[in-house]
């Protein structure tokens, strides 16, 4: 595979080749992964539920992040890695410098952090320092409390106008790839138009630039109840590889995620 960087994203997101992307935490399956054809991974705090059994995001710290980030890299080296910065680590500058330095020093190629409005001033600094941030609106799964748990974001019009003005806040603050959780297409399909940076979505519709899934999802492992937006690629392809290979062809296509699979 051709090493992919942000250059090679914004240039798919100008052309409209749409781009698939998966979470991996190891060096076997991000390996997998890189040779089926991913072109992004992200080293998500997801870890917390999928590898380490927790209910949530929360316990997750920067040295579980590193840890996962080194083996993953040495799985994938040509892919592009997206590191989480894990709860509470980035609310003050110095903090979300020192702990991005330890990630990207890990393997990544860019930071994601979770929020709006409040993150402008680091993700400025970051920037200044040359860092690729990666913002993460609509559902956040660092605030679940704060949110009530995890359901769809954006449904009044209140809402919609608040995420539609954080995306812009973000995107002019620096931030290079956004992510949209959970939230209705038509809201996701504006966000992607207005904005020039590559959007990538997970339960946001068809029409963004990229999509995201928990691979656990994408397999058809995940305990308990099957969220609306997740697809199990590995039933009806036979292997893992097979299984890959289906969800970068629908995302390519535009064929996923249908009505089926959004909001
Ligand atoms: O941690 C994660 O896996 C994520 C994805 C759900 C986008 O943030």
């Amino acid at each position: 595979m051709e090493y992919i960087n942000i250059s090679t994203l914004q240039h798919w997101k100008k052309k409209k080749n749409k781009f698939a992307a998966i979470t991996a935490y190891d060096f076997s399956f991000a390996r997998l992964f890189e040779n089926a054809g991913i072109p992004v991974i992200l080293i998500g705090d997801s870890l917390g539920m999928t590898i380490q059994g927790h209910n949530s995001t929360i316990p997750v710290t920067v040295k579980n992040i590193e840890y996962h980030t080194r083996a993953v890299r040495k799985g994938a080296p040509n892919v592009f890695l997206i590191s989480d910065l894990p709860f509470m680590s980035y609310y003050e500058i110095n903090q979300a410098l020192k702990n991005t330095s330890k990630i990207i020093q890990s393997g990544a190629n860019m930071v994601k952090i979770e929020g709006g409005k409040h993150l402008i001033h680091i993700i400025k600094e970051l920037s200044n320092h040359s860092i690729l941030v990666c913002g993460h609106i609509g559902l956040t799964p660092q605030h679940i409390d704060f949110l009530s748990g995890y359901k769809i974001q954006g449904k009044t019009e209140k809402d919609e106008k608040k995420i539609m003005e954080e995306a812009l806040l973000l995107e002019d603050a620096g931030i290079k790839m956004l992510v949209l959780e959970c939230i209705p297409a038509q809201l996701s399909k504006k966000i992607t138009e207005k904005l020039s940076i590559p959007v990538v979505g997970i339960g946001a519709g068809h029409h963004t630039d990229g999509q995201i899934l928990v691979m656990q999802d994408l397999l058809g492992i995940t305990e308990g109840k099957k969220l609306r937006f997740t697809k199990n690629f590995l039933i009806n392809n036979g292997s893992i590889q097979n299984a890959i290979k289906a969800y970068i062809n629908s995302v390519q296509k535009g064929i996923f995620p249908n009505k089926k699979y959004s909001f």
